[in-house]
């Protein structure tokens, strides 16, 4: 049976992708290979790793990575598989370690500056001298370090591809909403922390239906109704979810980034009602706020209610924010990551309402999360026969009537209710599929920023 190509199987213009995507195991692996050793990758935040020496164990597609701060403060990111005959060097999720010692044979590798040349060099080997009669090059075989590495504002980005362009340019004008989760105050503010730990649990469904969801699916709200019910959403108890912000889909359609939010220069709202019970919690936001009004201006007034940054990486940018990554395990399961952020210099009773909001809101327990990760299971499931694989899901919703946004380049916008996000989505993560070079990548993006000027 002739394979179709990715072109027949990512039909965006016609809202129509094929379920084989979602389950496909010779799809799985070349994605892999063109979209997860090329793209930025989000690996994790600089406060789960404050001192030197301290790690944390992450993921970069289905490999595992050390994230480490090294004894210059640097952040470094590396394999985690010992360059001898592959073992797992750290099998903890986190700690501080000045040398990662391999449990099988013993060889060793820093990332001390002072010791080595370049992070992860291989500086101890048992029986050098004797057993390899001195004749091991040692420089050769260090771990394998990402080709770029990134801390923007906290968050770590790394990527295997040396070609790829300079992380702000694969961001683009997405900027303006990824700051708004990062640090949603004015650039003098202490920045944010991960608070409680990452929370990491596996879903058996494709990773793919995370990010497609986050970067612009309001249409699925239905799912939560209980969570508007019982009032603990971000509406506050007021039945209908979060009646005070009317979001708009915007996405950027070159660069495969997309959220549900608003554009700049909008009116502002009332502020995080969901703490309206919580008086010493709504006041710090409200002060936050009205300081970040008087320092920024309008013109940096954007909202972000969920985003998704191409091709695994989500937030939630409105107050509280939380870091999601969805890491690929298989075409039918996936590893869900989820962090809290908060402001690092907030009171100890804002940092506590949030950690009881999130517990009960996101995560494997929370209860909006378990509503998502059952319909993505589902469809996950409902796909995988030989009949139901060879058919396309419905992305219809709004073809045709994106607008672009003049104030942002590269940015579109098509009222709240539409498929437009998910199309740009899998539009973008075709033309990765289909192993279009750098060049090619970004020429869209480039195009956009030269006619705004
Ligand atoms: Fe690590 Fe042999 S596998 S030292
Ligand atoms: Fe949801």
């Amino acid at each position: 049976m002739g394979r179709k190509s990715i072109d027949e199987l990512v039909r965006a213009d016609e809202g129509l992708i094929s379920r084989s995507i979602f389950v496909d195991d010779e799809i799985f692996q070349q994605e892999l290979q063109r979209v997860f050793s090329r793209a930025w990758l989000f690996v994790g935040h600089e406060s789960l790793v404050p001192n030197p020496d301290d790690y944390f164990v992450s993921r970069m597609g289905t490999e595992s990575v050390i994230l480490t701060r090294d004894r210059q403060g640097q952040i470094q990111v590396m394999l985690n598989s010992c360059a001898h005959r592959g073992m797992k060097l750290c099998r903890y999720d986190h700690g501080n370690n000045r040398t990662f010692t391999c449990p099988y044979h013993g060889w060793s590798f820093s990332t001390d500056g002072k010791l080595v040349e370049r992070p992860g060099e291989l500086v101890g080997v048992p029986g050098h001298a004797t057993h390899y009669k001195g004749e091991l090059d040692k420089k050769q075989w260090g771990l394998k370090t990402v080709a770029q590495v990134v801390n923007y504002k906290g968050a770590v980005w790394a990527t295997w591809d040396p070609d790829a362009p300079p992380f702000l340019d694969y961001l683009g004008n997405m900027r303006l909403y990824l700051d708004a989760a990062l640090d949603h105050r004015d650039g003098s503010a202490g920045g944010s922390e991960v608070i409680g730990g990452v929370q990491k649990w596996r879903v058996k469904c494709n990773w793919k239906f995370a990010p497609e969801n986050f970067i612009g699916d309001l249409y699925h709200d239905i799912s939560h109704r209980s969570v508007d019910i019982v009032g603990i959403g971000p509406g506050g108890g007021r039945g209908r979810r979060d009646p005070s912000a009317t979001r708009s889909a915007i996405c950027f359609p070159e660069l495969g980034h997309g959220l549900l939010g608003r554009l700049p220069f909008y009116e502002e709202g009332p502020y995080a009602p969901q703490y309206a019970r919580y008086p010493e919690v709504e006041a710090y936001y409200r002060e936050v706020h009205e300081r970040r009004e008087r320092t920024l201006g309008s013109a940096m007034r954007v909202q972000t209610s969920v985003g998704t940054i191409f091709p695994n990486m989500s937030f939630h940018g409105r107050q509280p924010r939380t870091l999601a990554v969805f890491h690929p395990i298989s075409p039918t399961e996936m590893e869900m990551w989820r962090m809290y952020l908060v402001d690092k210099d907030a009171p100890e009773a804002v940092k506590e309402a949030a950690r009881h909001y999130f517990l009960r809101y996101s995560g494997p327990g929370g209860m909006t999360e378990s509503d998502d990760m059952e319909n993505w299971t589902g469809a996950t499931e409902a796909s995988m026969g030989t009949m139901s694989r060879e058919l396309y899901f419905n992305y219809q919703m709004g073809v045709g009537h994106a607008e672009p946004v003049p104030e942002i380049p590269g940015c579109a916008v098509n009222g709240e209710y539409t498929e437009e996000n998910a199309r740009i989505y899998y539009r973008r993560w075709a033309q990765f599929m289909n192993g279009l070079s750098w060049d090619e990548l970004m020429a869209g993006a480039a195009r956009a920023q030269e006619k705004a000027a």
